[in-house]
């Protein structure tokens, strides 16, 4: 068959830089003619070579189901048609979660793959789209490809596109654009068997049958995750429908912020203490994060979280047990609960910069196998991206072991039991959403100079004595490249952190993330309140950074 491919003629739009996670725009960004097409035209001709290139590839496409999902499958079609791709796998309606793309693409063997998220953000005719390339090891694409795919969108002048007709998507099976082949595949079912090689669900059904009683709830937050979370929930564990909501996957997410925390998924949170739920998690947009939390307000800090996996993880989790814990990792404002685990298991363990994509190469250098970050991401070597429904099946395994041996064990139980051991990292993240960008540079501006001076080194500050100041570097040990800026670090002698970063994932305006961090090995303090503990730490970070007199801002948009 010969497909007719037409070359159009475009300009250069400002502003496609990829980000933390790829593009995030508004929708009517991406509505622009031309924009998406440039920005996939610019992901195709970036393929490195060394991954094969474009011709002859195999991509994976999958999104979230967000608006304008649809019109965006219909532009890969027409532009991977005429750059030679050999075969999309894209999943039933286009709907893939951002873990099970990246299992995919592993399993597969593919290119690469196209994600079409923008995460946590809201969706809709008015809020965000995004879209993402991850690598043949199934991981975002590191910086030299999203800087090379930034550079041809700045200098592109055409695209070309395959005059083929309009996939249907919603049909299972191998259909054909002129010679690329269109695999659509149930993007469910590959992913549980998946959780089925790493988890004991024999274990976990029995202690569901042992504890009739005991109450999950699933919250989906009308992302991509619901039909992973029904299928595993109701259909493999045999808990009762009750144990999910919001598992229907909506254009808009039913116009909430599908954003697993205290604040988004508050309607989780008040269910799970009025209702009786024993335990309680949620999954982001795409199905990358997880929110832990049990009955009685109790709440897993995903800082806590990473490192109570690693705790049990050879105990309680088959694909551990198999394949040994090489190694952690956490990003730099996660707290220090990791280094504590590790250093116990004797482990090797990393300080990455904020991004998942750092964690690739010590997992493809085996060097690391459970790694998170406060931004409600965990994850495992299992495959390159961060995975809600995996940390909530760790956690589920984990409650099942710590059963086994002292029955009743709640939420609440395990994270005292884990500060007993190790101690306690108090941890909390303040946001400041939407504040001007001039402000907010001038703030970090300050901050590095008063590093340049060192003019605060040795002093103290609200009880805390200042040992050391910088911004944040890293330095990847795998292929040996730097990345600098990171964030601003002030760490004091009592190991307690003060660290100051602007997102990289926003899409409007800049957003300033204060991080604050106190250490306690003081048992009668295990049980206080994060923000009580937090709160003279609090006080010296918004001393230091005079952040409401750079920001105009009194309040925080977002605690976590
Ligand atoms: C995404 C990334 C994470 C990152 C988070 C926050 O979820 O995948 O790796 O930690 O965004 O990034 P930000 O730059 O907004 O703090
Ligand atoms: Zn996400």
């Amino acid at each position: 068959m010969t497909t007719s491919i037409k070359t159009v003629s475009t300009q250069p739009f400002e502003g496609q830089k990829p980000g933390t996670s790829g593009l995030r725009k508004r929708v009517k960004i991406f509505q622009q003619p031309h924009y998406t097409e440039n920005f996939i035209q610019a992901i195709l001709d970036s393929i490195p070579k060394s991954e094969g290139g474009a011709v002859g590839a195999t991509l994976v496409v999958g999104g979230d189901g967000r608006y304008y999902l649809d019109e965006v499958l219909q532009v890969i079609v027409k532009l991977s048609a005429a750059a030679g791709v050999s075969k999309l796998i894209v999943g039933k309606d286009g709907i893939v979660s951002t873990p099970a793309v990246s299992h995919l693409i592993r399993q597969r063997k593919a290119t690469g793959g196209i994600l079409l998220t923008a995460s946590h953000n809201p969706g809709g005719p008015d809020n965000d789209f995004g879209i993402k390339y991850n690598m043949s090891n199934g991981g975002p694409a590191p910086e030299n490809v999203t800087n090379q795919i930034y550079e041809i969108t700045k200098t592109i002048k055409e695209y070309k596109t395959a005059d083929v007709p309009k996939v249907d998507f919603s049909q299972l099976g191998t259909q054909r654009a002129g010679d690329l082949v269109i695999e659509v595949i149930d993007g469910v079912t590959d992913y549980i068997d998946m959780l089925k090689s790493i988890f004991d669900f024999d274990a976990i059904k029995d202690f569901f049958n042992s504890n009739k009683n005991y109450k999950v709830l699933f919250d989906g937050m009308n992302g991509v995750t619901g039909p992973y979370g029904y299928r595993l929930f109701v259909e493999e564990l045999g808990l009762p429908e009750s144990s999910v909501m919001r598992f229907k996957p909506l254009p808009d997410f039913g116009g909430a912020h599908p954003d697993p925390n205290l604040t988004y998924a508050h309607d989780l949170v008040e269910r799970v203490n009025n209702e009786g739920y024993d335990f309680g998690a949620a999954s982001d947009g795409d199905g990358d994060r997880n929110m832990i939390i049990g009955g009685n307000h109790a709440f897993v800090t995903p800082s806590d979280s990473v490192a109570i996996i690693a705790h049990y993880a050879k105990d309680a989790i088959p694909y551990f047990k198999k394949n040994g814990v090489h190694g952690l990792a956490r990003s730099m404002p996660t707290s220090l609960a990791l280094d504590l685990v590790a250093k116990k298991q004797g482990l090797e363990h990393f300080e990455v910069p904020t991004g998942w994509k750092f964690f690739g190469n010590l997992m493809d250098a085996k060097r690391c196998s459970i790694c998170g970050e406060e931004s409600f991401g965990t994850g495992s070597d299992h495959i390159r991206e961060k995975d809600g429904v995996w940390a909530i099946m760790a956690w589920i395994s984990i409650i099942a072991f710590v059963n086994k041996q002292s029955p009743g064990s709640s939420v609440h139980d395990i994270l005292q039991k884990h500060y007993n051991i190790y101690g306690r990292n108090f941890f909390s993240r303040y946001d400041y959403e939407d504040v001007e960008g001039k402000g907010a540079d001038d703030m970090v501006s300050r901050l590095s100079e008063k590093i340049n001076s060192g003019e605060w080194i040795g002093k103290s500050f609200g009880g805390f004595q200042v040992k050391t100041m910088d911004n944040f570097s890293y330095n990847d040990p795998i292929d040996g490249s730097v990345s600098n800026g990171q964030g601003i670090r002030i760490i004091f002698e009592d190991t307690s952190r003060i660290v100051v970063r602007l997102s990289g994932t926003g899409s409007q305006g800049a957003t300033v993330r204060l991080y604050v961090e106190k250490y306690s090995s003081n048992p009668a303090e295990y049980a206080n309140a994060t923000q009580e503990a937090l709160k003279p730490l609090i006080d010296v970070a918004l001393e230091l950074s005079q952040l409401e007199s750079y920001t105009g801002r009194k309040e925080p948009t977002v605690i976590t």
